[in-house]
């Protein structure tokens, strides 16, 4: 007890810079591998509930909707690939007016329904091979876009609800029609510039 108040008294005087410094470093420099793992998560964690707790329950289990693309004209239910997509919109629109926030994200798959939702970089080729070869990993890289750096990160996307599977299964569209629930069925790209 003395000894930790003897030990605080003592440093006072110059723990007041030390301090400052410390936090103000720790403030900066949060990881950028972490800072995309933290993202992947919240959004990860979003998508599955809502395809848990309103696609599939309302779709599947209780059949009082159908989820569409033409949701509008279906009055139907919004896709989890249209609803993370206008997430993602939103997320790009917001950050004009936020100068020091700057990452993107995207949904893609090697066999995607949307063409325009295949991989386009190395990076993304790579990286969903990756995850779709080695279950539970994640993939991270460096890349230069346009002369910027980034740090890209690929998670994989799991067919996480019955209702996952049997949509793509049958869609007009899909590529691959054996998807089972668990199976990596496409991935998350995050990307982050990163100075250099
Ligand atoms: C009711 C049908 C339906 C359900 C349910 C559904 N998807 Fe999709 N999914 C689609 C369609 C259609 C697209 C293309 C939409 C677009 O990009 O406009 C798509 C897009 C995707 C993509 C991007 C690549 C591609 O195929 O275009 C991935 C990955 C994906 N879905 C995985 C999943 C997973 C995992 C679930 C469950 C959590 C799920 N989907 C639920 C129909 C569905």
């Amino acid at each position: 007890m003395k000894k930790t108040k003897l030990a605080i008294g003592m440093g006072v005087a110059i723990a007041t810079t030390s301090v400052a410094t410390t936090l103000s470093a720790a403030g900066d420099m949060v990881p950028v591998k972490a800072m995309a793992d933290a993202l992947h998560l919240v959004m990860d964690s979003d998508r599955t509930i809502y395809t848990r707790k309103i696609v599939n329950r309302l779709v599947k289990k209780e059949k009082v909707i159908k989820a569409s693309e033409h949701f509008e004209d279906d009055k139907a239910l919004v896709l989890p690939a249209q609803m993370f997509r206008f997430g993602a919109e939103l997320v790009k629109k917001r950050m004009e007016k936020k100068p020091d926030v700057d990452f993107s994200y995207s949904l893609q798959s090697l066999w995607p329904i949307n063409k325009q939702n295949a991989p386009k970089t190395k990076a993304e080729k790579e990286g969903l091979k990756f995850v779709a070869e080695n279950k539970g990993k994640n993939y991270y890289t460096e890349e230069t876009l346009g002369g910027k750096k980034y740090f890209t990160a690929v998670y994989a996307d799991t067919g996480v609800a019955p209702v996952c599977v049997s949509c793509h299964n049958k869609h007009k569209d899909t590529p691959k029609k054996d998807f089972k629930i668990g199976d990596v069925m496409g991935g998350v790209v995050i990307r982050i510039p990163i100075g250099g």
